[in-house]
């Protein structure tokens, strides 16, 4: 009998970091599968992470491939799901049915410089391209991250990106002034153009909330990157994560497998309607 496709593997939350408290909260979670099950997956794809009788969620694998023991999801919470997901415990088991969608080129951006541009819990879908391009340090120009958050308690990753300066260009902000902040103060766009990173054999990669990485977009045209330098990944609802159920569409693709990962070029094709 074949395989069912919606049938989850079985992981168990290894440990759960707290990234950012609040109404916004976001929760790190490292699950590895029971029973040597498991899969492989490449950057930028995602895992439908299942709370038994609560439904599932799309969620980001923000693990690099080269990460064989367990794999990470940072997740918002949002409503029903994700909010069950916050409750659960160290030890609880979780279904996880992946990996879905297309990746990021990395291996095409051998020997050019990396842009990340990140804004809130869209850190995590580009995090396994910087974790990779770090480990294979060698294989790629100068790396630059910029990633910003409302305020200093919505920076995620806190620990991780400042360990990564020395060889990486590490650009945090806040929306607004706070007291001890020395980073920048403002919009993650804004601090783009104020630091203004060359197009010159550059690959920039964004995600964050749809306004962000919009105004990021015009920003980098503004900076001369053509549009097949720009890539983003975009979040859009899903349901089966398969190209069955029709619901991610957006003009001619289905984004759960089409996408979620694309470059400008390809992206302002689609209608705008994600
Ligand atoms: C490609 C992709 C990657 C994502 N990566 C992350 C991530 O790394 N971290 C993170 O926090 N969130 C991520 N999301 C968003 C996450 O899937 C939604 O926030 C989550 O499904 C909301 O579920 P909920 O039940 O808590 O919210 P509710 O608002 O209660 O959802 C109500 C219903 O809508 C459905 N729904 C709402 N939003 C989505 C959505 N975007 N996709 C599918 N179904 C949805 C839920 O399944 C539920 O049935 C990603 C989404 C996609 C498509
Ligand atoms: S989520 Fe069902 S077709 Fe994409």
């Amino acid at each position: 009998m074949s395989q069912n496709a919606y049938l989850p593997k079985l992981g168990r939350i290894a440990a759960i970091k707290e990234e950012v408290a609040g109404a916004r909260a976001i929760k790190t979670f490292r699950i590895e599968f029971v029973n040597g099950d498991g899969f492989e997956h490449d950057c930028g794809q995602c895992a439908m992470i299942s709370v038994f009788g609560k439904g599932e969620s799309m969620i980001s694998i923000a693990s690099a491939p080269h990460i064989k023991d367990y794999k990470q999801f940072s997740i918002m919470r949002t409503g029903r799901v994700t909010t069950a997901l916050h409750d659960l415990n160290v030890g609880d088991v979780v279904g996880v049915r992946g990996p879905y969608g297309n990746k990021f080129p990395v291996k095409d951006w051998k020997g050019k410089n990396l842009i990340f541009i990140g804004g809130g819990c869209g850190l995590a879908p580009i995090w396994p391209v910087v974790q990779t391009a770090v480990k294979d340090r060698g294989q790629f120009g100068k790396i630059t991250v910029f990633y910003g958050g409302r305020s200093s308690r919505d920076i995620m990753y806190r620990n991780e990106l400042e360990k990564l300066r020395g060889d990486v260009d590490v650009h945090l902000s806040i929306d607004a002034q706070e007291e001890g902040w020395d980073g920048y103060c403002g919009f993650v766009p804004a601090n783009v153009m104020t630091k203004a990173p060359k197009a010159d054999n550059a690959i920039a990669i964004t995600c964050g909330p749809p306004i962000m990485i919009k105004y990021v977009i015009q920003n980098l045209k503004d900076l001369g990157f053509e549009d097949d330098m720009i890539y983003t990944t975009i979040e859009n609802k899903m349901k089966c994560g398969i190209g069955k159920c029709g619901r991610c569409n957006v003009g001619k693709d289905y984004v759960c497998v089409n996408g979620p990962v694309y470059s400008w070029a390809a992206l302002k094709d689609l209608p705008q309607e994600y």
